[in-house]
């Protein structure tokens, strides 16, 4: 399940946010990529130690955290650090996929899911898709500012070119308690299902009968 998600910051929020990028400091990205992948990345992250970063992070964090279709989608166990990435001048990033385990020690994830929430809009730089190679082929993603898009980490991915402007993205991975992508899916569907029924009927017997097999399940399922 690869899923666009809307409105995860205000508007307020992103602008601000790009201000706060506007005066923070960048290195290159490869620092941070594995020796495959580093021959085929090229953008630049900004350096992960200052306060602004930090504050940054804490705050993207908690609008994705806070927000129930992420949540839903997720089903988060544990997340890494979240890095700001910046194109511009041409800068991309080749067809890779991404580290199956990532951080040391106690920090150490496995990545079930990555996601790209888009800071800048898409009317304000050329190219810079994120596209998606899947079986059912390529899917290009270029959001407006503020939305996310979700998908499993165990897919091949790539950046094109940015050849105009400057292209902004909060990326991040996952480690979710349901490691299988369509037993996620499964709880995605019900859970959506359920809501619906709340909200047209309230809390019926059936609303009762999704919410005690979508407990059931995640009881088969869930990794603590
Ligand atoms: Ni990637």
């Amino acid at each position: 399940m690869i899923l666009c998600i809307g409105n995860l910051l205000t508007p307020a929020q992103v602008s601000r946010i790009r201000s706060e990028l506007d005066a923070g400091q960048f290195e290159d990205g490869r620092k941070t990529a594995g020796w495959h992948a580093r021959l085929v990345k090229n953008n630049e992250q900004m350096a992960s130690g200052s306060d602004r970063a930090q504050a940054l992070r804490a705050e993207v964090e908690a609008a994705l955290t806070g927000h129930p279709v992420f949540q839903m989608a997720v089903r988060a166990r544990k997340m890494t650090p979240i890095i700001f990435s910046r194109y511009h001048d041409g800068m991309t990033y080749g067809n890779h996929v991404d580290d199956p385990v990532m951080g040391r020690g106690e920090n150490r994830i496995r990545t079930d899911i990555s996601f790209t929430l888009f800071l800048d809009d898409p009317e304000s730089y050329d190219g810079g898709e994120l596209v998606t190679d899947t079986t059912a082929g390529e899917q290009s993603y270029k959001l407006p500012a503020g939305s996310a898009v979700v998908y499993p980490s165990s897919t091949l991915h790539r950046v094109e070119p940015v050849t105009r402007g400057q292209r902004r993205v909060a990326i991040g991975w996952i480690q979710s308690t349901i490691r299988d992508p369509a037993q996620r899916e499964v709880l995605f569907d019900l859970d959506t299902a359920r809501r619906q029924i709340f909200e047209r009927e309230g809390k019926t017997a059936e609303f009762d009968l999704l919410t005690k097999s979508l407990a059931n399940l995640q009881r088969f399922w869930a990794e603590i």
